[in-house]
């Protein structure tokens, strides 16, 4: 095809997303956007970070103001995720404000937690109509998606919320319904297992046991996953009970793996497993019962798991998912309802779930998902922990 000169089919038969990612790269990539159409309308779409604080969200917006700008349409940037949308802190972007933004960890427009309730609704519609807003991308976690949720339940009070919305899941949590993965998780990952491997060569030279406790909030992805990268004895889970009984099970285990020679003990806690029975406490009871044959340290890795320039996967998510939230908004707002909703991935392609979908999809009372397919694979880590079942 190629020496045919039909590029255009060279370019499909690749497969998969090449050629869209080809086009997003080349578009990304200049320095000034092509002008609009003649007669176009130019639309004012505003962007905003939610939620706490997740590597790759400048990837996005970096993503999302160039593309929607190439075709023509205007971004403003509010500040401060839903603050900034109350308080009016909102500017225009323009072509050469997210120069630099798909390396960058942290969150330019910054962020918050800030969901609006009660005043809070009447200064947003204010704002949005004194800013001419057509549509909103959220970059955030779950305050976003909660916020959006609110904004769509009250467009019969609000007519100026009956605008598209867009929720891009960027949480380092991994906790948003609507997506196997969300941004900020896979960098947040690799934080962890690069610092796990450093700790284990500490706990090696000593005998030692460590009880490394990771973010997470109610969701026990980082934990698992971090457990299974770094092979540790055990990852507890904020989606399992922990009881005594079973935190002596551990110990006996350690203690007959110690004096069959084991060097290093591992054990990787979620922030909020176990409750009461928290990292402080799992170290305490484990070191008193090693007594001489083996001690124990703790570890909370803490905000190195939020920092750092995004990983090469957390950018090239949020630049493809940024890209199809765009089209979205784009194809929904000149629809009488205009559609309100979260983008993610969902078996590698990219899926839309409407926001009136989120408190169906989420567990009550827990800030996760009901269906996480990434606990099946809880029963391999638990197989990979235990020593093997010898012939009698
Ligand atoms: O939700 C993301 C997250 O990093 C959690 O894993 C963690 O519990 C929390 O935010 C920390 O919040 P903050 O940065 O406000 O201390």
């Amino acid at each position: 095809m190629i020496h045919a000169q039909d590029f255009e089919t060279a370019l499909s038969m690749r497969g998969g997303s090449f050629a869209e990612s080809y086009r997003i790269f080349r578009t990304i990539l200049r320095s000034h956007p092509n002008p609009p159409d003649p007669g176009q309308r130019q639309l004012r779409l505003a962007i905003l970070n939610a939620g706490g604080l997740s590597p790759g969200m400048n990837a996005a917006i970096r993503a999302a103001v160039r593309l929607g700008m190439d075709k023509g349409h205007t971004f403003v940037a509010v500040k401060r995720g839903f603050h900034g949308l109350i308080e009016g802190d909102i500017s225009e972007l323009d072509w050469m404000s997210v120069s630099g933004w798909v390396s960058r960890g942290g969150a330019g427009l910054g962020t918050s937690r800030h969901i609006p309730g009660g005043r809070d609704f009447y200064a947003i519609a204010k704002n949005l109509e004194t800013h001419k807003i057509d549509g909103l991308l959220i970059i955030g976690g779950w305050s976003g998606y909660e916020a959006a949720y609110q904004l769509f339940t009250r467009r019969n009070d609000f007519p100026s919320f009956n605008i598209p919305i867009v929720c891009l899941p960027t949480s380092i949590d991994n906790n948003l319904p609507g997506t196997d993965l969300s941004i900020g998780a896979d960098t947040a990952l690799n934080n962890i297992v690069t610092n796990v491997d450093k700790i284990k060569q500490s706990a090696v030279a000593s005998r030692r046991c460590f009880v490394v406790e990771v973010m997470g909030r109610d969701c026990g992805y980082l934990a698992l996953f971090s457990g299974l990268a770094t092979g540790a004895e055990k990852a507890y889970l904020p989606e399992e009970d922990i009881t005594i009984a079973e935190l002596q099970e551990d110990v006996a285990g350690l203690i007959e793996g110690f004096k069959s020679g084991k060097r290093l003990g591992l054990m990787i806690r979620n922030e909020k497993a176990g409750g009461l029975y928290d990292s402080g406490f799992m170290s305490t009871l484990f070191e008193q019962a090693g007594g001489d044959l083996f001690d124990v340290r703790q570890a909370i890795l803490g905000h190195i798991q939020q920092g750092g320039n995004p990983s090469p996967f957390d950018r090239i998510q949020a630049t493809r998912l940024a890209s199809e939230s765009i089209e979205f908004l784009l194809g929904e707002v000149d629809q009488p309802t205009p559609a309100a909703a979260m983008i993610g991935l969902k078996g590698g392609e990219i899926e839309f779930t409407s926001i009136y979908d989120f408190p169906r999809l989420v567990e009550p009372g827990y800030q996760r998902p009901k269906d996480q397919w990434w606990l099946r694979l809880r029963s391999i880590a638990e197989t990979m922990d235990q020593t093997p079942n010898l012939p009698k």
